[in-house]
């Protein structure tokens, strides 16, 4: 992941998440509506108190002791009864967000493959779908519905002050939460914002690193180099361990200091009530309930004085995860226009690049008919593999056309391309499931007696069949039960099955010995008669069987075989 900023204000990420919330904004509504109100219960039972308290100093109340008792339990009661129904509407948004979050990211992703998990780390995107997820659900349950009920309370215990003692006392309640709420939260988030958005980034980085790490694990023992990168595991881990401890020494000294801000402001409200007291403005029982109320107003405020800490994280989390549902795929899938049956391939002047600047295939001229095999050789790098991704339109040519029956691909459904022409690439991936299932990957409805025929075809029945389950035995965590050749024949056996009309074959046979490449060929040579096969290859054995070959060379073709 590049080393950037944040996208996105944290407002713009705010209204971003916001706008995710959709039709279960009601519930937040809710959810405030019950803080709230718990809140002022809270409230209730120490202002009751306080005016216990006045009546006692002989103040004229008109409430029994025993109806201000009742009163104050009846308050303790019903800020648990709100608080519980507070934090039920809290998760449930927050959950129901979850799941529809982490659908949208897969679907974002679906939509960004297969380009984007080519360039992307994979270990970032896993990131996202766990700890950035798991981050923004703090958000929905802790950040949003705390800050409308800080605003709601403390207008409320303002207006509260206001009325039963003195606008002077309301008043400095409000400098109170506007400095606690506001303030202080700007100051420290600024402070904060860097440590949060970098110690995100060096998560993320460090996951990708790590599952780098697990995935090359074999390679790391083969050159005797675990050492080493265990150190480096090491060394980024502390890293990220400095960074935590950084951030949260900071988010400790923040809370400090709004602690502070609170007796501060605790106090002058009992010196200002006391002048006032001493002035004649209010009797003595009004400022008892009014520093009472202030006293027992601060805490919502104070929750918000807490969030800037997780807010800083969750403005990062969230701006990649809109990132990412926002961000444009390198092809869009292409619907609503027409469907093809494959009967040749004619590619003209074809240049594309990865990098715009820099084309990896230029004025690539080709054909290729059914009933045909098609050769293409050239060094390792030319380009072989990503011109039979173009013509599945896994990225977007620059330039030229390629067309299937006179259709160029621009305007061919995905779908209809994608039943047309398969690939077998030159790792095949097997998912941690039996043979069968495996297979039934290129054809749902696959009959038994059809996998086998395509597994003979691939050279790889025999190899099944002397598996202790047959076509049910398991084939381990990426196929890691079989051998690099017996993986690609399983490749090959599904592309036979696919029924797809024109196969591109990226190295079909490189880790296969010469008896079963000789049957692959000859399985190849007899599957031609109704498809076409494009075959990338570096064996002059392999090529013998090719129609025609063309070689690329310095990203260009040239047809060297008839
Ligand atoms: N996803 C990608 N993003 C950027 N560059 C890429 C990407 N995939 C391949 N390339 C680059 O494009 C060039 C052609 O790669 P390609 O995989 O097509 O070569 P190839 O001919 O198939 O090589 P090999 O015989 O080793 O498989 C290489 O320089 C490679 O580094
Ligand atoms: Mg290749």
């Amino acid at each position: 992941m590049k080393d950037k900023p944040l996208r996105r204000s944290g407002i713009k990420v705010m209204a971003g998440l916001i706008a995710l919330l959709g039709s279960l904004a009601y519930i937040m509504i809710l959810a405030v509506f019950n803080g709230s109100l718990g809140f002022i219960s809270a409230m209730g039972v120490t202002v009751l108190g306080a005016v216990g308290v006045a009546k006692a100093l002989g103040e004229n109340i008109a409430m029994s002791y025993g109806l201000i008792i009742g009163l104050a339990v009846g308050c303790g009661v019903l800020r648990g009864l709100l608080r519980y129904f507070e934090q039920y509407s809290n998760h449930f948004i927050a959950f129901k967000l979850l799941a529809t979050l982490r659908d949208k990211i897969f679907k974002a992703l679906r939509r960004l493959c297969p380009a984007k998990l080519e360039s992307k780390k994979k270990g970032s995107i896993i990131a996202m779908i766990t700890s950035d997820i798991e981050t923004l659900e703090v958000f929905y349950a802790h950040t949003v519905s705390p800050i409308c009920i800080a605003v709601l309370v403390s207008l409320a215990a303002a207006v509260f002050v206001g009325i039963v003692a003195s606008p002077y006392l309301a008043l400095v309640a409000v400098v109170g939460y506007l400095t606690i709420g506001i303030a202080l939260p700007l100051i420290s988030s600024k402070l904060l914002k860097r440590g949060g958005v970098e110690y995100r980034r060096s998560f993320s980085l460090f996951n990708a690193y790590f599952m780098d790490s697990i995935k090359g694990i074999k390679d790391i023992i083969y050159h005797n180099a675990g050492e080493e990168r265990k150190k480096q595991v090491d060394r980024k881990s502390d890293e990220l361990l400095d960074l935590a401890y950084g951030m949260k020494k900071n988010i400790v000294n923040a809370s400090a200091v709004t602690e502070l801000a609170v007796s501060l402001f605790i106090i002058i409200s009992l010196f200002v009530g006391v002048v006032l007291y001493t002035q004649d403005m209010i009797s003595i029982g009004a400022m008892i309930v009014a520093v009472v109320a202030i006293f027992g107003s601060f805490g919502p405020v104070i929750a918000i004085s807490a969030l800037p800490g997780n807010l800083t994280q969750t403005f990062a989390s969230g701006d990649r995860v809109l990132d990412l549902i926002e961000e444009q795929p390198a092809v869009l899938p292409i619907e609503n226009a027409k469907d093809m049956h494959f009967s040749s391939l004619e590619i003209k002047d074809l240049t594309f690049g990865y990098d715009k600047n820099i084309a990896v295939l230029k004025d690539i001229d080709m054909c290729a008919r059914k009933g045909e095999i098609v050769g293409i050789v050239g060094e390792s790098g030319c380009g072989k593999s990503t011109l039979l991704k173009l013509l599945l339109r896994f990225w977007q040519k620059d330039g030229g056309s390629i067309e299937y029956g006179g259709e160029d691909i621009e305007h061919i459904n995905t779908r209809s391309l994608l039943k047309n022409v398969t690939m077998v690439s030159q790792s095949t991936y097997l998912f941690d499931d039996t043979v069968e299932e495996n297979l039934r990957l290129a054809k749902p409805d696959a009959t038994i007696e059809e996998m086998q025929d395509a597994c003979k075809k691939a050279s790889v029945h025999d190899l099944i069949m002397s598996l202790p389950n047959g076509y049910h035995s398991k084939v381990g965590l990426s196929g890691d039960n079989l051998s690099a050749g017996e993986k690609q024949r399983i490749g090959l056996a599904r592309a036979f099955l696919s029924g797809s009309k024109l196969i591109l074959l990226d190295e079909p046979t490189s880790n296969v010995d010469s008896i079963n490449e000789g049957i692959i060929l000859r399985s190849l040579a007899e599957h031609r008669k109704d498809n076409c096969i494009i075959l990338v290859s570096h064996r002059l054995s392999t090529m013998a069987i090719a129609d025609r070959v063309y070689t690329i060379k310095d990203g260009r073709i040239r047809e060297s075989k008839n």
